[in-house]
């Protein structure tokens, strides 16, 4: 197919043969075919023309008809005169002119421009889709079943969002992202069709939890302070029941009244005190049997988290100032990290920089992504998790003024408590053939014609639907791939 200039006649608007309905038509083109979902230019009367998006075709009748050429219907979405763009109240009359309409009245249309392009327009390739920092801090979801591309399009905005001035922070589930400073190694024909060359990020920093490995050998370990940690949050994650919480905040209080001021209240210390008060239990058992039996399960539940080798380490927390500069990107690798660490040092991290960001509202934006989010925070463990899903919550309302964007990635939307989900105001639906996991997100995400639900299991790889505020529709986009490298993994 010979590429076609922008405003060159494709084809006319044909006589109607049945009832389309009052805002569709059908067009016959004379000029090769295109693609179902590309934008098209209708003349009307007084200089003013439709924009059209083709939805259906194309169909070819029989010659006797009188048409030999490729039949298509076009959904009319609006009137255009000048700068103003209208409802529609009429239809084209027969014979009008069709051309693809210009790349950057498609972009105004569907209000797809922002200063950060994540790809292309699926169909019609030269109109960019973009997004802007203010849509991102209204957060962003990213859904599809395993090798969709969620991890490219995330590596993408990461590459945009630090291009636009944003601090980074990616919880690299996989250790794929300990190589962005290096340029791509894959796709680069593809890339280079985007207009791009593998290029590495200049600011990378890598974080690995103390007694895991990366294979990024400079990668800096860090451990967790349990004099800083949110005790709520802890104790959560640590799978604590409410009474023993409660005994838990008890102990801390009864070490923390014998420990001179200077001292940090140690996670050791706790469980000091705790195996103390069993012994004393043994000896002479005065506490009643629920009492008890709630301090021996403490006492294991604190073991194990002890045993972890992340709380009160000798190397020291990651200094989320450090995080917050402009640019950088931080990956914390928990390749080789169990999921206990992932979840008591996602959950702690996310408490800190929310703290930092909302005292120190001259600090960069800060763009967050949470892969595989599912098995952080799940309906299922919803109830036990309360605590955690609140921090989320607060995170994404009140963060949102500083300037904090969380990008929740997960192949399963459908085990996201809702409320999560709903958080997502932007969301880029990948490949996805699970009906469970597409209702979910038919029934939360608003402006996504019909038609396109159908196509999401038969989407490419780093094709997706993407759904977003400031789109007057959803639009399927090809997502470029990312210009820095990516580690495979197994
Ligand atoms: N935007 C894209 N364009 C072309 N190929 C892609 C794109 N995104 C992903 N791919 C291909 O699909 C593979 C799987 O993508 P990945 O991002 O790892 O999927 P997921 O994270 O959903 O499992 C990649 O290794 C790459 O080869
Ligand atoms: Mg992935």
């Amino acid at each position: 197919m010979a590429r076609r200039g922008d405003r060159e006649e494709i084809g006319r608007v044909m006589y109607d043969s049945e009832r389309l309905g009052a805002t569709s038509c059908m067009i016959s083109v004379d000029k090769g075919t295109i693609a179902r979902g590309t934008y098209v230019k209708i003349d009307g009367e007084g200089g003013r023309f439709y924009v059209g998006q083709v939805i259906d075709g194309p169909y070819y009748f029989d010659s006797e008809v009188g048409n030999r050429d490729p039949v298509y219907v076009a959904r009319l979405n609006a009137v255009v005169t000048g700068e103003v763009q209208r409802a529609v109240l009429d239809r084209p009359k027969p014979k009008a002119p069709v051309c693809l309409l210009e790349k950057d009245l498609v972009q105004r249309f569907l209000g797809a421009t922002g200063n950060m392009s994540i790809g292309r327009l699926t169909g019609q390739e030269s109109v960019q889709i973009g997004l802007d920092s203010d849509t991102l801090t209204r957060h962003v979801g990213i859904f599809g079943t395993t090798g969709s591309g969620k991890s490219n399009t995330i590596q993408v905005m990461m590459e945009e969002a630090s291009k636009a001035g944003f601090s980074v922070l990616v919880f690299d589930v996989e250790g794929e992202y300990v190589a962005m400073d290096q340029p791509s190694d894959k796709l680069q024909g593809l890339l280079e069709r985007f207009g791009l060359k593998p290029t590495g990020i200049s600011d990378l920093m890598v974080y690995v939890p103390q007694n895991s490995r990366s294979r990024r050998n400079d990668a800096v370990k860090f451990g967790i302070s349990f004099e800083d940690v949110d005790l709520r949050v802890f104790s959560e994650v640590a799978g604590l029941n409410s009474m023993e919480h409660i005994y838990f905040l008890d102990l801390i209080e009864k070490v923390r009244a014998v420990a001179p001021a200077f001292r940090e209240v140690t996670l050791k210390a706790v469980l000091e005190r705790l195996s103390a008060r069993l012994r004393a239990q043994a000896d002479n058992p005065t506490l009643p049997g629920i009492v008890a039996e709630a301090h021996t399960t403490l006492y294991s539940k604190l073991t194990v988290i002890e045993g972890l080798k992340i709380v009160d380490t000798s190397v020291k927390p990651i200094n989320v100032m450090n995080v917050l500069t402009p640019k950088k990107i931080s990956v914390v690798d928990f390749s080789d990290a169990s999921d206990p660490v992932k979840n008591i040092v996602i959950a702690d991290l996310l408490d800190k920089v929310f703290k930092q960001k909302m005292e120190n509202p001259d600090t960069p934006k800060l763009f967050i992504a949470l892969e595989e989010a599912h098995t952080f925070i799940s309906i299922e463990r919803r109830e036990h998790m309360m605590a955690t899903l609140v921090l989320l919550l607060e995170l994404a309302r009140r963060g949102r003024k500083r300037g904090i964007c969380l990008n929740i990635i997960s192949q399963q939307p459908a085990r996201l408590p809702p409320e999560l989900l709903e958080l997502c105001n932007t969301r880029i639906m990948h490949r996805m053939s699970s009906a469970t996991n597409i209702e979910v997100l038919k029934q939360s995400t608003g402006n996504v014609p019909e038609s396109f639900w159908d196509t999401l299991p038969s989407l490419g790889r780093g094709e997706a639907i993407v759904a977003s505020p400031r789109y007057t529709m959803a639009v399927i986009t090809q997502i470029r791939p990312a210009a820095s490298r990516r580690l495979t993994t197994e």
